[in-house]
């Protein structure tokens, strides 16, 4: 498997708005599930905008019902934006049983070369920073990438839930990082 090497994880920030450009254009034009290409789409749309509302989000600004804090991270590899990973500051009931603290996706075409092992253990890092002292990570029972990145960081599995939102069986993972 090739390694990443040159990597970063930084903030969502208008300084690297093209290169996160590039990335949102290469999943609208990628074949992955719809709900994950539709994440990018208000990117092409309104790239400020889309930056705005994701650093706002961190500040907790403007977020809509139901949502929580989250800070947005960009996996930089060489300048080149190769993922994304969300760091959720609290939890909602809703989300304490099946979405978890951190969620993380890498760019189409630079799956399987271990950027997922690391945008995940990078934003461990954050959430370390952060002061939390253990977090939720979930999966599709059926995502073995997934599922193989969270237990590669430590990941102790609680249970497992059906989603109230899509029926799909979700595995529960505990990260201690204390
Ligand atoms: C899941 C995802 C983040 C994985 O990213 P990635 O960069 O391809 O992952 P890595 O290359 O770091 O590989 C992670 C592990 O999965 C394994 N893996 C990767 N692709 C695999 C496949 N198709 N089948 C089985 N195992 C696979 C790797 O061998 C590695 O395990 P190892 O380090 O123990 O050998 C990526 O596929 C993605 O963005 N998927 C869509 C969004 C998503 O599902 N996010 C997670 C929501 S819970």
């Amino acid at each position: 498997m090739e390694k990443a090497t040159t990597l970063a994880l930084e903030e969502a920030d208008p300084a690297y708005a093209a290169a996160y450009l590039d990335m949102a254009k290469e999943y609208l034009l990628s074949d992955v599930l719809a709900h994950e290409r539709n994440m990018f789409q208000s990117a092409v749309d309104d790239l400020d905008g889309h930056i705005r509302r994701l650093m706002d989000q961190s500040l907790g600004r403007g977020l809509d019902a139901g949502m929580v804090p989250q800070t947005t991270f960009w996996l930089l590899d060489g300048g080149v934006v190769v993922g994304t990973s969300r760091l959720r500051h609290e939890l909602t009931p809703q989300m304490l049983r099946e979405s978890g603290h951190i969620g993380y996706g890498i760019r189409p075409s630079r799956r399987g070369m271990g950027y997922g092992n690391e945008i995940c253990r990078l934003t461990l890092g954050r959430a370390r920073q952060l002061g939390m002292q253990r977090v939720l990570l979930t999966c599709k029972d059926t995502n073995i990438p997934s599922a193989r990145i969270i237990e590669n960081n430590g990941g102790v599995l609680e249970n497992k839930v059906v989603s109230r939102e899509t029926g799909a069986i979700m595995r529960r993972y505990w990260i201690d990082l204390r």
